[in-house]
């Protein structure tokens, strides 16, 4: 790989720098000047319809952003990845999620070798086994059908197949049930399994590399849970526990060798590959507790948004492209404007976990202080990813969004389409939801003026609190449901933004080796909590006092 472009030695940044010195935002005034404004600044990807009208740019911003992407090789770095070159360079492996969601007959080498055939063959073979879980055709050991699926996995091996299963309930199949353990705190796997009976349970262990401590202690719990309730039941004699864990346990990873030592059968194992990264990996096999619940059909649905949103990434001119877009409005907000967090504020309550899903994809990508060939980054990389839905973020955080000395850019989601259609008496209460997606959209964007407060007879006194600045950027993302296909292309959306603020800022978006480090001295810490007083005291002074606390205190 070549070294990446210095974005800050390019002409396009001196001239973003200029742009901003002095900008003085008007979104009032730059609607009032130019009607068409709203209508030239929408884009359409996919399903997707995008207004990023509301942003804080005007032609001249817009035209230095497009001018950055040109000069630092973005397309370029795109159509490699594209092409399957080993830009995950720290790794030495290509990136090729977008090759999960080709069209079967597609051709992609990777080392001269097509691996479209691979994909398709785990593809069908892990909707398959989907399927006959949900007609009832696999079952487990005492012979009854599985009603719950318990994925355990962590990071990228949970967050998005917990978020998509959250988002698509309305499509899951009536009678199953999925759950996510995830957490080593032992209340998760406690709480999860509470309630469930073993006889209709299939655990899908889910661990792209097969290593992470969570997802492996997690399973052995559960594969214990469920062997002492057969054996308590005696439904299985002792000796036969291979049975019951070859009926009720099945595994997704990369690492199909490890899962036969776990005492996985290989024949329940499905495979992905080390050019999947975990957070990209939702739409691999790591998605089978997905696959599960809304059936092969939607499964493949989910996948086809996906591809649509590729290739629009893949082909669309770069003014029309609206990752690229997104992602340069971000880089103009994070570098020139001072941004530090981006917000996400799905107007769909099935969306609850999309800003947690997103925190991984963004920061756990771009959250790096050196380049892809490790010179450090001369920029500031990164924001923090955070939100909640509307319209509860509304009466939680918004006010610091409104009114606070902090610039928040958000992107604004909602349907057309409920997912249920409610009234409340004459009131159609979608109505009513969306009519506070426009409402805020439109406060954060041009605010209220001082005359406008005083106008409305408030006391002098509090004239000043009541006033709303507007120029709060937003971008409004609509599409006319929220199903399987407009999932997988608001999924890959945030990928591609990802993406194109990581080519930017020339770090490799796709390694992660800033969560190792804890994870080691966590190993190494073990002991010293148990018995190892020798370890305890050899701590740091600040870890030697909290364990000095753990053990006064611990009570059971
Ligand atoms: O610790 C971070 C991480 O490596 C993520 O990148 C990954 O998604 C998660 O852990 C889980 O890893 P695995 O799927 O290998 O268990």
């Amino acid at each position: 790989m070549d070294a990446p472009v210095d974005p800050i030695t390019t002409a396009a940044w001196a001239d973003l720098r200029a742009l901003a010195d002095g900008f003085t935002p008007d979104l009032r005034g730059w609607f009032a000047a130019d009607p068409e404004r709203a209508t030239d600044l929408t884009r359409t990807a996919g399903d997707l319809h995008v207004d990023l009208s509301r942003n804080l740019v005007d032609a001249d911003v817009l035209a230095a952003l497009l001018a950055l992407a040109e000069q630092v090789g973005l397309e370029r770095h795109r159509d490699d990845m594209f092409a399957a070159r080993r830009i995950n360079v720290t790794e030495d492996r290509a990136v090729l999620h977008t090759a999960l969601r080709l069209p079967p007959g597609s051709r992609l080498e990777l080392d001269g070798t097509d691996v479209v055939p691979e994909v398709q063959e785990v593809l069908t073979r892990f909707l398959a086994f989907a399927d006959d879980v949900r007609e009832g055709r696999w079952r487990g050991v005492t012979g009854a059908a599985i009603t719950t699926v318990v994925n355990i996995g962590i990071g990228g091996s949970d967050l998005g197949p917990v978020m998509a299963y959250e988002a698509l309930k309305p499509f899951v199949r009536e009678g199953l049930e999925c759950r996510f353990i995830s957490n080593l705190d032992p209340t998760d796997a406690a709480e999860k399994l509470s309630g469930l009976d073993p006889a209709t349970t299939l655990f899908i262990v889910s661990s792209k590399t097969f290593g992470t401590l969570e997802t492996l202690t997690n399973a052995r719990l559960c594969r214990s849970w469920l062997l002492d309730a057969f054996r308590d039941a005696g439904v299985i004699e002792a000796g036969a526990d291979r049975d019951a864990v070859a009926r009720h346990f099945v595994a997704v990873s990369t690492a199909l060798d490890k899962v036969a030592d776990f005492g996985i059968d290989p024949a329940n194992a499905f495979g992905f590959w080390d050019w999947v990264g975990g957070r990209y990996s939702v739409d691999s096999a790591i998605g089978l507790s997905l696959a599960i619940a809304i059936g092969p059909d939607g499964f493949r649905e989910f996948l086809g948004g996906f591809h649509t949103m590729d290739e629009h990434f893949r082909t669309a001119p770069i003014e029309q492209n609206v990752p690229v877009l997104m992602g340069l409005l971000n880089v103009w907000y994070a570098n020139f404007l001072g941004a530090q967090t981006h917000a996400v504020l799905p107007y769909a309550q099935s969306l609850h976990r999309f800003p947690a899903y997103l925190q991984q994809l963004t920061m756990e990508s771009n959250g790096k202080g050196v380049r892809w060939d490790g010179s450090p980054v001369s920029t500031s990389t990164g924001e923090v990813f955070w939100g909640e839905p509307g319209t509860n973020g509304q009466h939680a955080f918004y006010q610091l969004i409104h009114q606070g000395t902090r610039l928040i850019p958000a992107d604004f989601i909602a349907f057309a389409t409920p997912a249920h259609p409610l009234r409340d008496g004459d009131q159609d209460v979608h109505q009513l939801f969306l009519a506070n997606f426009l409402a805020q959209t439109q406060a954060l964007a041009f605010g209220k003026t001082v005359d406008e407060v005083r106008a409305e007879g408030t006391p002098e006194s509090i004239v000043p609190a009541r006033v709303f600045t507007g120029n709060r950027p937003t971008t409004s993302i609509m599409a006319p449901a929220l199903t399987p296909r407009v999932l997988g292309q608001l999924i890959a959306l945030y990928e591609h933004i990802t993406f194109t603020q990581g080519a930017i800022w020339g770090v490799d978006s796709f390694d992660q080796w800033g969560v190792e480090l804890g994870k080691q001295l966590a190993v190494q810490i073990v002991p010293a909590l148990g018995d190892d007083t020798d370890l305890a005291a050899h701590q740091d002074p600040a870890t030697r006092a909290l364990i000095a606390y753990y053990r006064k205190h611990r009570s059971s």
